[in-house]
């Protein structure tokens, strides 16, 4: 298992898996149970996707003790504030059947996060969880919450794959010192990713599939992937990144598919603002 240590001398591990819109509770939780059972050890879940539960159940029937694990969650907008945020907390703790998660992260920059991550600060500072940070933060929300907090977030998830590489996010996360994690570091399945012609060449040349391609070029950048998948061999595929070796050819090939932006959802915009507000993480 290979880590990257975070800002705070916490090991986090550089491949997990994610269960975003696994809202089955029992495909979750088998799905978690296989991601496990392979050798995973982080499990990033959110309360917005409504599956805590499943989570804590598949990592409470592996028996793997809980210093080896690396869990995550993260507060959803309509918890936003200092109060709110710290009943979040307790809230997932309890779903998830744990006493602490090794992150916890602001899920969206929207709402009173500002109050969230006073309170996120204090569980820290507490020694309730080992570290905090931030989800979908782009240049100047990272730079402007990071330069107004005592605490620097740990680590920032936002969208990676090869078709959005957030160089620029990438330098300024580097000056502050915060981990870079992907969401989508399969770019969710879509645009095209497992055609590209230029991702097919470079799998057949290594006799991978095009998942691991860019799985490896991420972790080989220090960017920790998170890919999800509800298929066994799909799972322990994802986690297979480790017998090959991209060379310096493909990592220019793959430098020159990045477009610079998201095509997957656009955080920036009034429509995205409006419908992430309106989803609720419980009633
Ligand atoms: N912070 C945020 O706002 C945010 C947003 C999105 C995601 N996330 C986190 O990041 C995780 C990963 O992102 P994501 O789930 O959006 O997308 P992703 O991991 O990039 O892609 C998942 C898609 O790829 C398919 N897939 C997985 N492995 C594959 C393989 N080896 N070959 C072919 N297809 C494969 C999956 O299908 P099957 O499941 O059918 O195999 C699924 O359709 C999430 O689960 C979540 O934990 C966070």
């Amino acid at each position: 298992m290979e880590f990257v240590t975070l800002n705070n001398g916490v090991k986090m591990p550089l491949v997990g898996f994610g269960v975003y819109l696994v809202s089955d509770l029992e495909e979750c939780e088998r799905s978690v149970s296989w991601a496990l059972s392979a050798g995973y050890r982080l499990i990033d879940t959110a309360a917005i996707y409504k599956n805590e539960e499943a989570v804590g159940a598949a990592i409470k029937k592996s028996g793997i003790p809980r210093d080896e694990l690396f869990i995550t969650t993260k507060v959803w907008i309509q918890d936003a504030g200092e109060e709110n945020a710290k009943k979040a907390y307790e809230a997932s703790l309890e779903k998830l059947g744990l006493d602490y998660v090794d992150l916890y992260l602001i899920h969206q920059p929207f709402g009173d996060y500002y109050g969230s991550w006073r309170a996120m600060e204090k569980l820290y500072r507490d020694g309730r969880v080992r570290a905090i940070g931030v989800s979908n933060f782009n240049d100047a929300r990272y730079v402007d919450i990071t330069v107004n907090s005592d605490i620097v977030p740990a680590v920032n998830q936002v969208e990676t794959h090869p078709f959005f590489q957030q160089n620029t996010l990438r330098e300024a996360m580097a000056e502050y010192g915060t981990q870079h994690e992907a969401w989508g570091p399969l770019a969710e399945a879509k645009l095209g990713i497992f055609e590209n012609e230029t991702l097919v060449k470079i799998a057949k040349k290594h006799n991978k599939s095009v998942a691991q391609v860019v799985l490896r070029w991420n972790v080989d950048r220090k960017v920790v992937v998170i890919p999800k998948s509800v298929h066994r061999e799909r799972i322990e595929e994802n986690f297979n990144i480790w017998d090959f070796k991209l060379d310096a050819e493909d990592i220019a090939a793959i430098a020159a598919l990045d477009r610079g932006r998201s095509e997957l959802v656009d955080h920036q915009s009034a429509k995205v603002a409006k419908v992430l507000n309106s989803w609720k993480a419980h009633d």
